[in-house]
């Protein structure tokens, strides 16, 4: 059993912004093929960027929760181009840390979240980058 945070248990005991929205701006979705877990980010955006509604469904483990909900809250109230850049290491730092072998875990949240973003530009014709599936190597139990 690794050793979590406080603030991971905390968030894996009362997730935030859990649920999916209706007819979102975006959807995101990531699997870990090793494990199985799955993500999938809902969006709402505004007419200047701003992400003003997000929620998430996560099947995975208290990591990937805890990743999730603090995914959510990251992301609520920014621009999509400054959520776009949230990366791993802050969602796991935000956290109080994650074990090593935990960290593939908040690279599903950062991704999920990216899709529903990329989702949101195709829709409205914009330009962006795919978003690679998670590596295998990077998970270990
Ligand atoms: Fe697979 Fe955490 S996301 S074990």
């Amino acid at each position: 059993m690794p050793m979590y945070s406080d603030k991971v248990m905390e968030h894996f005991r009362n997730p935030r912004n859990v649920g999916e929205i209706d007819s979102p701006d975006g959807t995101g979705n990531v699997g870990n093929p090793v494990c199985g877990d799955q993500m999938t980010f809902y969006i709402k955006v505004d007419e200047d960027g701003i992400i003003r509604d997000v929620k998430y469904k996560t099947f995975g483990c208290g990591a990937a929760i805890a990743v999730s909900s603090m995914v959510s809250e990251l992301a609520l109230g920014k621009h999509i181009d400054e959520a776009l850049k949230l990366t791993k290491k802050q969602v796991a730092e935000e956290l109080g840390g994650l074990p090593p072998n935990k960290m593939h875990c908040s690279n599903l949240g950062t991704a999920a979240l990216a899709r529903a973003i990329n989702d949101y530009k195709k829709k409205h014709g914009m330009p962006y980058e795919e978003i690679e599936d998670p590596e295998e190597e990077e998970h270990g139990h």
